[in-house]
């Protein structure tokens, strides 16, 4: 490729990608094939690159390329076939990034990435963008988080700065004695530690921003969220949350999406403490599970509107239609949910409720496994939570 060739293919806010256009997606799980779906309702074209043959992306692309994410020779592939490349997970190799922007089009850049794969640096840009994280402190050593525990108090939270997800590497430590039990189990991982205070919320609610390369920001409504094992069982919109709560969640997002340079989605995790006060807890660059719920609810959803912000279309209007509860549906709840949907008693036991089925075409049920969602829209969400109960299908986990 030339110079002239190369220059031509940086980040260019003019750039437009019109219908048409093809999309590659590095990963190929459940969050690019609803990106997948969303782009093709609109024309676009699709390849995904992902190591498992039939993905539920690649179930739904026009092509699929099997290999693993760091497969140099893959990517290369990847960048070849597509005129804008995404990502549907964030911990992208660095090395994959910068061969993917040098021989093709990746509109949201490394420098998010880079960001949002460490958590230290993630807490330092968001502090730097003038929002509220919890209070944290960099570990190196067992003495420095003796010293740390002490100074936060118990109940806090050690975690890995990189490689951690669904609750996986963390560690509550609840008094100064597991101090050194936390640290053994979490300085495996061979990564630096961050402990954080124990925020003692009462919700957590998250809010989802989208930013073109034109400039222009639009933020979804703000869910509330309940996580069950660390996994996320229920996003509730609205959220029932006082509106100047919402508002500020909602200005926190757009904030971080101006001054981080987002291109593309922002998904934002936040700790509501009683008092009002909101604190961001982590950050995710891409479609986001707690956003799942504006499939139906949104006049845009986060797929599309991720699609318009990396093409530099005009971004969506994201209102919200109908109340929602998303409801998260893991290995051992697929059979249990194909019985009741396939039940005509489930239409008429909570009237006035609409259930929106998701599936994500994963061959294996496992358990604790994300197999798909169901969207349910109501008037009010009390009458979602009735359609939960009466389903009996998250009877174990509703219990806890
Ligand atoms: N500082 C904290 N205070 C209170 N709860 C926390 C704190 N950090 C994490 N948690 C709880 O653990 C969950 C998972 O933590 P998070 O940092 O979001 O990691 P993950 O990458 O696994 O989602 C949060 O949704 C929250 O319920
Ligand atoms: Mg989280």
């Amino acid at each position: 490729m030339t110079q002239e060739n190369m220059a031509s293919k940086a980040y260019n806010p003019d750039r437009v990608h019109a219908p048409g256009a093809t999309i590659g997606i590095l990963g190929g799980g459940q969050l690019g094939r609803m990106l997948a779906l969303a782009g093709r309702a609109m024309g676009y074209r699709f390849v995904t690159l992902d190591p498992m043959p039939d993905a539920p992306c690649g179930q739904v692309a026009d092509r699929q390329i099997v290999a693993e994410y760091y497969d140099a020779a893959a990517a290369r592939q990847l960048a070849e076939q597509s005129d804008v490349i995404t990502y549907e997970f964030e911990n992208v190799d660095a090395g994959v990034t910068s061969l993917l922007m040098a021989e093709s089009y990746v509109p949201q850049g490394s420098r998010l990435l880079y960001t949002t794969q460490h958590r230290l640096r993630e807490k330092r840009a968001i502090e730097a963008a003038g929002v509220k994280v919890a209070p944290y402190a960099e570990i190196k050593n067992e003495e420095e988080l003796r010293e740390a525990v002490r100074r936060f108090g118990t109940p806090c939270v050690l975690k890995t700065a990189t490689g951690g997800y669904d609750g996986k590497g963390q560690w509550i430590i609840r008094s100064l004695e597991e101090v050194q039990e936390a640290y053994d189990a979490l300085s495996k991982a061979k990564t630096e530690l961050v402990l954080e205070q124990f925020i003692r919320f009462e919700k957590e609610i998250s809010v989802i921003a989208a930013r073109s390369p034109r400039g222009e920001v639009k933020v979804f409504p703000p869910a509330e969220n309940v996580h069950v094992n660390n996994i996320l069982h229920l996003s509730i919109v609205p959220a029932r949350a006082p509106e100047a709560v919402l508002k500020k969640a909602e200005a926190m997002a757009r904030q971080i999406a101006e001054e981080l340079d987002v291109i593309g989605l922002i998904a934002v995790e936040m700790f509501l403490t009683a008092d009002g006060e909101l604190y961001v807890n982590e950050l995710a660059p891409r479609p986001h599970n707690s956003g799942h719920y504006t499939m139906e609810a949104c006049r845009t959803s986060q797929f599309e509107q991720h699609i318009r912000a990396i093409c530099n279309l005009p971004l969506g209007d994201t209102a919200l239609l109908s109340s929602v509860v998303m409801v998260n549906v893991l290995g051992e709840h697929v059979q249990p949910l194909l019985d009741w949907i396939v039940n005509p008693e489930s239409e008429r036991v909570v009237p006035g409720v609409t259930a929106k089925l998701h599936l994500y075409g994963k061959h294996e049920a496992k358990t604790g496994r994300k197999m798909g969602h169901v969207n349910l829209l109501s008037e009010t969400v009390e009458a979602a939570f009735h359609w939960i109960e009466a389903s009996h299908i998250w009877e174990s986990i509703e219990k806890n």
